[in-house]
């Protein structure tokens, strides 16, 4: 894991507000599930991508990563696939309802994200994965954190992956070895893991990044 360079560009962007971007701290206002290292983890791996790129988000809550990922990129578009309606398989249900705040969800999401640079174009789609599948263009990075079952998490990787470019990024939260019943931790070590075009690249606590290879 290359921790000099995600700490070096922690720092660079906390104080120098370089091409018009927010201090990189900032996403500690927005509520959310990432530790810091997820928070750096994500950021790290948008800045890797090249110019305009495009990032599929499938889970994005109040926009949390979604701001993580926007302050690595130079430009480019994120795609946010969630039905804000803080629904989700049944063991998450209680929790997001705990956590949802009076305000609508689509609402928090954009109003927590106007601070970001207007080189990223984020673009919400307010619905579930399944109604987007064959709807979205090739993408340089799949984040997966929505429906965390089994049927879900699979569902999402079986559905998307295919739109991830040759030298692209896959990445899921929640990925927890000795939680066999967590869909993510299911799909990465029965799946992707087994899958020869998906090499295993970093993992940043419960963030599991692979990069998509010719096989
Ligand atoms: C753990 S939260 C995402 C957190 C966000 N990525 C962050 O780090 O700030 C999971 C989100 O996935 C959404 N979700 C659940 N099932 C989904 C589905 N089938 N398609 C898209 N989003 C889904 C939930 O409504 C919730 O907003």
């Amino acid at each position: 894991m290359p921790i000099i360079e995600i700490i070096q560009s922690h720092f660079a962007s906390y104080f120098a507000s370089k091409s018009g971007k927010p201090p990189f701290g900032s996403y500690k206002k927005i509520q959310g599930w990432l530790t810091p290292v997820e928070a750096l983890g994500l950021r790290y791996v948008a800045s890797q991508l090249t110019e305009n790129a495009r990032v599929l988000e499938i889970g994005s809550w109040k926009g949390k990563s979604t701001f993580c990922i926007a302050h690595g990129l130079s430009n480019g578009t994120i795609e946010c696939i969630d039905p804000f309606n803080a629904d989700g398989e049944s063991q998450s249900k209680s929790v997001y309802d705990n956590e949802k705040g009076e305000e609508d969800l689509l609402m928090q999401f954009k109003n927590n994200l106007t601070i970001v640079n207007d080189k990223i174009q984020i673009i919400p789609h307010k619905g579930y994965s399944n109604e987007f599948v064959g709807k979205i263009p090739a993408v340089d990075f799949l984040f997966i954190d929505g429906d965390h079952s089994i049927e879900g998490c699979t569902f999402d990787f079986d559905n998307f992956e295919n739109i991830v470019k040759q030298g692209g990024y896959l990445a899921f939260h929640d990925y927890h070895p000795k939680r066999k019943e967590v869909g993510p931790t299911h799909v990465i070590e029965q799946i992707v893991s087994k899958n020869r075009n998906y090499t295993w690249k970093y993992r940043f606590d419960s963030l599991v990044v692979f990069k998509k290879v010719n096989s």
